[in-house]
């Protein structure tokens, strides 16, 4: 498996209205996504961009911050939450080529993939590792978006 682009740090927040003002406003972010609702992962999120400076129109190099906000009881954030009252990083997210040509590839490497690929946030399909196997990260591996999207 070839390692693709760092496409996202997932964060946990608490309060995902103030973790907007707080990107928006001491962060100076312009560019941060409508927040919408997963409820079959307990989890209400939205992105925020960090573009690469001067790049040019069109491209698309930065990567983003994914926020997240438990969305429901069962949620399996709120036990991150009470961990870290603050909120903080929660996960690291890799493009891969092929969703599933990777999930056996970490399964050959005796890392726990945690169910099977499904769709995430970004429209194309996601799983993620256990931390425990990764150096302590909970990692997100997902199939880059295709061109267009
Ligand atoms: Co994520």
């Amino acid at each position: 498996m070839k390692l693709g682009r760092m496409n996202h740090i997932g964060v946990v927040t608490p309060n995902l209205e103030d973790a907007i003002e707080f990107y928006r406003d001491v962060m100076g972010a312009t560019n941060i996504t409508e927040p919408m609702e997963m409820p079959e992962q307990g989890v209400k999120l939205c992105f925020v961009d960090t573009p690469i400076m001067n790049a040019p129109p069109g491209s698309d190099g930065g990567t983003q911050i994914e926020l997240i906000e438990p969305l429901g009881d069962d949620s399996p954030i709120h036990g991150f939450l009470k961990n870290n009252p603050l909120g903080g990083q929660h996960h690291i997210c890799f493009e891969v080529p092929d969703i599933h040509e990777a999930k056996k590839w970490f399964e050959s490497k005796g890392r726990r993939v945690l169910g099977e690929p499904r769709m995430g946030a970004h429209g194309t399909l996601i799983f993620f590792v256990h931390p425990k196997d990764m150096g302590g990260m909970l990692t997100e591996i997902m199939e880059t978006p295709k061109e267009g999207h």
